[in-house]
């Protein structure tokens, strides 16, 4: 390690990373005044990034690699064991291309479409309650169009408790302790669950369309040209469902900032209105969502007097980079303007990972997150008047994934058509 390179004092940060959360990594970037820092996570040495550079490091696929680089218990809970996360190279690029097979701009519309046409119903049924939770309206909603989108059969009367098991593990990730258990419970429940739809697709016992994500997942074949097994097939249809549900957290911050920020509303009355897009882009930006994401080095190299050793674990600071203040002008402020006119890199705006997505493992549901952000924000703030009571709409930067506390209380709604 070069000597200018910091290293954290503490004999371990895994508990300081517990209590400083989203914070960790930016703290001491501050601190220190540098793009990177050596600290000790759970009895490792790691070296955190952060900023624009540190994420072009960190996406060169001939410095770093993600096998052995995700914890056991964040893939058997949010990921799934084995899955695209944590694969690399050849069999990675492979795989990626069935993903973004599903993710072209005519499945985002196909799936804003439903998104809004769903929120429309909800309209006549929410005017007969007292007041919905805006978090648990919009993880159903989610759930009932993602399986209906990717081919997935779902009856009504299951919505409820599939929702709920996305969500859980989601909910597990940064979590130890009865969180991280109901997640892995969550997750055996909606493999077994998905793993009998992949089986009976195959046996024709139930019928998928050709171009529906279920019937891509279920008849992929890998680099050797062999069929994924039921099991896998089905982990991997979970990581298209699961992120589709995770949507309602930005669509709950997407409401919080429009009840902070009213002044938008005039703005985003637009249908396709680009002001959609601005503000969408600066939820994600702004609110916390994904904290940071790991990888393991390739081969030993050396980057800013900081030398890499083969198998060291790396973290890439997103929430950081988000909110860092030689690429955001007051990158605490809420300014859904600064989307305006933007030029922008592949590393500056990194809410779901950097890079180009067909080469490496930046997420490829940027484009259907965006269209369903802004086709439930249009929503939002064209179709329904509500009434926002007094509740706690604070938001944690320690608890990992955060969400506004009430999950946004909505009252004496109204369809405005
Ligand atoms: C990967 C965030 C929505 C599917 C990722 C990564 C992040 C992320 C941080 C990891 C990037 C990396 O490892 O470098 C999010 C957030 C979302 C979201 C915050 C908002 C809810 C979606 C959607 C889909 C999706 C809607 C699919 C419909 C995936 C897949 C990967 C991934 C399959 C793995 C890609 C790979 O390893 O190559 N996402 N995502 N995500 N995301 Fe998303």
């Amino acid at each position: 390690m070069g000597e200018q390179v910091p290293k954290d004092k503490s004999i371990d940060n895994s508990i300081t990373l517990i209590q400083e959360g989203y914070l960790f990594i930016k703290n001491r970037v501050e601190r220190y005044g540098t793009d990177l820092f050596e600290a000790r996570l759970l009895g490792q040495s790691v070296i955190c990034l952060s900023g624009e550079e540190g994420a072009k490091l960190f996406y060169d696929s001939e410095r770093f690699e993600r096998a052995g680089a995700a914890p056991k218990r964040v893939q058997k809970t949010l990921f799934g064991q084995n899955a695209i996360q944590t694969m690399d190279g050849e069999e990675h690029l492979h795989r990626k291309v069935l993903f973004m097979s599903m993710m072209t701009t005519s499945h985002q519309k196909q799936l804003s479409d439903l998104v809004m046409e769903e929120w429309d119903r909800c309209i006549g049924k929410w005017e007969k309650e007292d007041e919905i939770i805006l978090y648990h309206e919009a993880s159903k909603l989610l759930c009932k169009v993602a399986c209906d989108w990717a081919g997935v059969p779902l009856e009504e009367r299951e919505v409820k408790e599939r929702a709920e098991d996305f969500s859980a593990m989601v909910d597990a990730f940064g979590a130890i302790g009865p969180r991280h258990w109901k997640g892995r419970r969550a997750r055996t429940r909606t493999e077994e669950w998905i793993e009998g739809i992949i089986n009976d697709v195959r046996s024709g016992t139930e019928k998928a369309l050709k171009n529906s994500p279920l019937y891509a997942m279920a008849f992929h074949k890998d680099l050797h040209g062999r069929e994924l097994n039921a099991r896998m097939a089905a982990i991997e249809l979970i990581n298209v469902l699961r992120p589709i549900v995770a949507i309602s957290t930005f669509i709950t911050f997407s409401a919080l900032a429009l009840h902070k920020y009213p002044k938008y509303k005039e703005k985003l009355a637009l249908k396709n209105g680009e002001w959609l897009e601005y503000f969408s882009q600066e939820v994600r930006r702004y609110y916390p969502f994904g904290p940071f994401i790991g990888a393991r080095v390739k081969t030993d190299f050396t980057w800013k007097n900081c030398n890499f050793k083969k198998g060291q674990l790396v973290i890439l600071d997103m929430y950081g980079t988000n909110h860092d203040a030689r690429l955001w002008h007051q990158p605490e402020a809420f300014k859904p303007e600064r989307f305006k006119n933007r030029a922008g890199s592949l590393f500056d705006f990194i809410p779901q990972g950097g890079g180009d997505p067909e080469k490496g493992h930046r997420c490829p549901g940027e484009g259907i997150t965006l269209e369903v952000m802004k086709a439930s924000l249009y929503f939002l703030v064209n179709k329904v008047n509500y009434e926002v009571p007094e509740q706690d709409l604070s938001y944690s930067l320690v608890r990992m994934p955060s969400l506004p506390e009430s999950g946004f209380i909505m009252r004496s709604i109204k369809g405005s058509e």
